[in-house]
């Protein structure tokens, strides 16, 4: 829970930075970018039509739309969910997206990509695409079995498919520190060495951010989980350097 919101709010974080920042919006349910104030890509505008086989598809750079200054989104829309059905058929399916991204690769500093809920081929393709992978993961009952299985999916196609792939951290979200639950949520995923990128607390003014189609700090600069993406972007940024 809260992959959306963060990748919105590190997408928004890192472009104030002066990075120029490319955002993807894998999921068909195309939160994100309602969040970037795109409601309707329009015809010949979303993933879904750089994704798809058929003739006549978009490039991925003829798709960007400047959503803030220095970042850029690549818009979805409902069609993706139908475009996900036909990739299962192609040859080359796990590699879509990242030879529709090569090109792209001179033009910004980051891509961060907004993967749908679950292990289908869209979330495959980002992280086969990806250099690093953040997983965001709600800290009351959470299931630290379920995070391993799915940290042992992401080792099994980091041989497969994409040995550079690193795993920078899970992310708490809903986190409160002054719960019993929370606290255990972190002490198990410390026990299992199960890397900690960040954690972030529940706030109402993010998701009214998201729904205004802004990041957190835009929004309300004076909130106090704003200081919590910061150090999550600080790490990410990090890790861009190393
Ligand atoms: N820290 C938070 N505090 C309060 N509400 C939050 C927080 N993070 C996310 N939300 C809200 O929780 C809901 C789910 O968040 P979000 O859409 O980011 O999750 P998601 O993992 O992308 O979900 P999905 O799997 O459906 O794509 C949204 O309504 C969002 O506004
Ligand atoms: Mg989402």
């Amino acid at each position: 829970m809260g992959k959306t919101t963060l990748t919105r709010n590190l997408a928004g974080l890192l472009a104030a930075d002066g990075r120029r920042v490319l955002a993807l919006d894998l999921d068909p349910q195309a939160a994100l970018s309602t969040a970037c104030k795109i409601d309707e890509p329009g015809p010949g505008q979303s993933l879904a039509d750089v994704l798809d086989a058929r003739p006549g598809t978009a490039d991925l750079g003829s798709i960007l739309r400047e959503v803030a200054p220095g970042l850029w989104l690549a818009p979805s829309d409902i069609s993706l969910s139908v475009v996900e059905l036909t990739l299962q058929g192609r040859i080359g399916r796990e590699t879509i997206l990242r030879r529709a991204l090569a090109p792209l690769g001179p033009r910004f500093d980051l891509c961060v990509i907004d993967c749908p809920p679950g292990l289908g081929l869209l979330s495959v393709n980002a992280l086969t695409a990806a250099g690093g992978v953040v997983i965001p993961t709600q800290a009351s009952g959470l299931d630290v079995r379920a995070v391993g299985l799915f940290l042992d999916t992401v080792r099994q196609l980091q041989e497969e498919l994409n040995p550079g792939l690193q795993i920078l951290g899970l992310v708490l979200t809903f986190f409160d520190a002054r719960t019993i639950h929370a606290r255990d949520a972190r002490a198990a995923l410390h026990g299992a060495d199960l890397p900690i990128l960040g954690a972030i607390g529940r706030t109402t003014r993010l998701a009214e951010a998201m729904t205004a189609g802004r990041g957190l700090a835009e929004h309300d600069p004076g909130n106090r989980q704003n200081a919590n993406l910061r150090s999550i972007a600080n790490e990410v940024a990090r890790w861009l350097t190393t």
